[in-house]
């Protein structure tokens, strides 16, 4: 079982002047190899260090056995963090826990119900309190730099609620902080008062955190296989490697899509799923593609002001908000596809009105059929149009397939960063926001 991806509907032949010459492609591929050797150098100097998440396998086993006493012992699991330190674990979620996991009675469902505050929106986190019942809640303190506003805000009012209600000395038993080995406010927090807590390895950022603790850790409470997940993302990285012929090559082969055709005016990437479960993908792949290609300066140093705006569709939802732009505005994206072909829950449709030709199709099909249907209808009409569109296809969603897709959308972010010519791992426009934010609320204060 392996990632399928489509992107017959990028060519020349296909979309006409809009899309790109199967030659384009295999002469851009010539400068993969180096920057392919470039990357690799960066991951034995381990000056980066994503690529080799997937293969830390004690860790794996020991949060797994921590998600075993989690599930014993807890009915909540509220996860504090923003940006990277909460997209990647709640798309994962998303993913894979089903779309009325919380709702479910806890005997049937594998563990806590799980949360995730990604914002400091005042009704998102006071209306939290009136649905958990803090003994039997367990908080996740995810940041890297263990620094960002956001999340001390979250943690404040959190611990804040814990010592009125519990007591201070249960703050240990309630909180566990995922963050920096040695640095930050939280790993000093959490040494003090002597937490459990887990590491986001140096030069790990946050967007690329996901086969991380960051990732793992709420996911195997929630009783999602997160061995088969970094088996995925292994795989991926083991094909990754080999650029003898880029059309076998997934992550390379759309990086080079998605840099040829921005050079060709396409300035919006499309992330379009067609399934709820994989909105969250959708989200986590736009901070991934807007963070790490969104840059000024090239490594250079001079500025360039480079980077594809990313978009987040859902289909067949957005079929009747967005997709009568894509069609027929301007010719200035390119759109991903993601189908899952086979649902572990189906319904058929009963005959509507038998004699009524406007309803015989819905007639005893299942309604993956008719989602099915509305994606290669989707696809059709954007190839008919001269609308570039690639698909990645899944053939159900399980945590291997998922390890596949996420570690291959991390590998294309990074080529690309190298296709640009820019440092795809660094943020200076968010941390400029970060330190601004101190100052506002500091001059507020008068300090
Ligand atoms: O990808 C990134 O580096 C950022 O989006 C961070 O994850 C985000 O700013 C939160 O930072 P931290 O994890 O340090 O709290």
């Amino acid at each position: 079982m392996k990632l399928q991806f489509h992107y017959g509907n990028v060519l020349e032949n296909q979309v006409g002047i809009q899309g790109l010459a199967e030659k384009e492609i295999i002469k851009g591929a010539s400068r993969l190899k180096k920057i392919q050797q470039s990357l690799q150098k960066q991951r034995e100097e381990k000056a980066v260090g994503f690529w080799d998440l997937p293969y830390q396998e004690s860790l794996i086993q020991r949060i797994k056995d921590t998600a075993i006493h989690v599930r014993e012992k807890f009915e909540y699991l509220v996860v504090l963090g923003i940006g990277g330190s909460s997209l990647g674990p709640n798309s994962l979620h998303q993913a894979l826990a089903g779309p009325y996991y919380n709702y479910l009675p806890l005997s049937q469902r594998e563990g806590p119900s799980v949360f995730f505050i990604d914002n400091v929106d005042p009704l998102l986190i006071s209306g939290l309190n009136d649905v958990i019942e803090l003994e039997k809640t367990l908080f996740v303190v995810i940041t890297k730099s263990g620094g960002t506003a956001e999340t001390l805000a979250q943690y404040s009012i959190a611990r804040g609620w814990v010592e009125k209600e519990l007591g201070k000395e249960q703050v240990p038993d309630h909180f566990v902080g995922i963050t920096d080995p040695e640095k930050g406010l939280l790993r000093e927090i959490i040494n003090r008062e002597n937490w459990l807590s887990f590491e986001v390895p140096p030069h790990v950022g946050g967007r690329f955190s996901l086969f991380s603790p960051v990732g793992l850790f709420s996911a195997a409470c929630a009783g999602i296989d997160i061995e088969e997940l970094a088996q995925g993302g292994r795989d991926m990285d083991q094909e990754s490697r080999r650029l003898d012929n880029i059309f076998d090559n997934i992550p390379y082969l759309n990086a080079l899509i998605h840099y040829l055709l921005y050079q060709k005016g396409k300035d919006i990437s499309v992330m379009m799923p067609y399934t709820n479960a994989l909105y969250g993908v959708a989200d986590w792949y736009r901070q991934l593609w807007a963070e790490s290609l969104g840059k000024k300066l090239n490594l250079q140093g001079e500025a360039v002001y480079t980077g594809q705006t990313p978009v987040k569709a859902l289909g067949a939802t957005d079929q009747h908000s967005q997709l009568q732009l894509y069609i027929e505005g301007p010719a200035d994206k390119v759109i991903t596809f993601i189908r899952v072909n086979n649902f572990s829950k189906d319904e058929k449709m009963p005959p509507l009105e038998p004699e009524n030709s406007e309803t015989d199709y819905l007639s005893n099909a299942h309604i993956s059929e008719l989602l099915h249907a509305e994606c290669q209808a989707t696809q059709t009409a954007l190839t008919r149009n001269q609308r570039p569109n690639c698909l990645f296809e899944l053939k159900e969603l399980n945590p291997y397939l998922l390890g596949q897709l996420y570690y291959a959308l991390q590998v294309q972010t990074v080529v690309t960063g190298g296709l640009l010519g820019i440092n795809p791992f660094d943020q200076p426009g968010v941390e400029e926001g970060k330190k601004a934010t101190k100052r506002i609320m500091r001059h507020k204060k008068g300090k």
